[in-house]
């Protein structure tokens, strides 16, 4: 059977994504995680591809497959991260659906940590750098059409247009993570995207969907928008 040509809209686009947590050691056998099952991330990687993008995926330890057709950097830390995502410059579009660690362990032990008896070893956490606003603030090298995921588990929207401001991305998308949504770890989601009009942020609310349908929907939207642009 002959299949019709799927629209390739994407074509010649090479777009640079970011999925899953970020593991922070604390020694060679412990580490600080979160909840992040990579889905949402992996989604979007697939949908871009199926578009005919050239997707380049940088992700932290997950339990998935890599998407056919991509090409995978399977990094630990955020620090690492950063490192990939840069090496992986220039791109026309980046999307951070990472859920990078905010914190990493300054005095991770070079050996396992032992039981003293004399209390809790005292973990010195620091910040890590932020992947996206890095991005977002390069010169030249910045991707025209940069893009954030703003997980809050209150004052979603709130939050998400602070956010906008503070990294200086072109669009966000925000989403509900308390934990009664499900949505750290399961198949849906409920996102609002938010985007610049002139100085204003338009905020548009899509229903609940799968984590595969809010990655077609968006990659649906930067299709548009790169049409319009380029
Ligand atoms: N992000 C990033 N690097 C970090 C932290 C966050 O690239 N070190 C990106 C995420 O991939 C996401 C966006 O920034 O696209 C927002 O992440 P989020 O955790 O919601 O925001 P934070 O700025 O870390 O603020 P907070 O966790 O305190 O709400
Ligand atoms: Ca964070």
């Amino acid at each position: 059977l002959l299949r019709p040509p799927q629209p390739r809209p994407l074509a010649g686009k090479r777009i640079l994504i970011t999925a899953g947590p970020t593991h922070e050691p604390i020694d060679p056998v412990r580490y600080i995680a979160n909840r992040s099952s990579g889905k949402q991330g992996f989604a979007i990687a697939a949908a871009a591809q199926a578009a005919g993008a050239d997707v380049i995926l940088v992700s932290g330890p997950v339990d998935l497959d890599d998407p056919s057709g991509v090409t995978v950097k399977h990094v630990e830390s955020a620090r690492d991260m950063l490192q990939q995502v840069e090496a992986s410059l220039p791109a026309d579009i980046a999307i951070f659906a990472a859920a990078v660690a905010d914190w990493r362990v300054a005095n991770a032990g070079e050996q396992k940590l032992k039981k003293t008896g004399s209390g809790m070893p005292p973990l010195q956490l620091v910040e890590n750098p932020d992947i996206l606003a890095t991005i977002s603030k390069l010169g030249e090298k910045r991707p025209p059409l940069v893009i954030g995921f703003a997980a809050e588990t209150e004052h979603l929207i709130d939050n998400a247009r602070a956010k906008l401001a503070r990294k200086g991305c072109d669009w966000i998308v925000a989403n509900d993570v308390s934990p009664a949504t499900g949505v750290m770890g399961g198949d849906r989601n409920t996102v609002h995207l938010l985007t610049r009009d002139g100085a204003d942020i338009n905020v548009d609310s899509w229903p609940v969907m799968t984590k595969e349908q809010v990655a077609t929907e968006l990659v649906a939207r930067i299709a548009s928008t790169v049409e319009k642009v380029s």
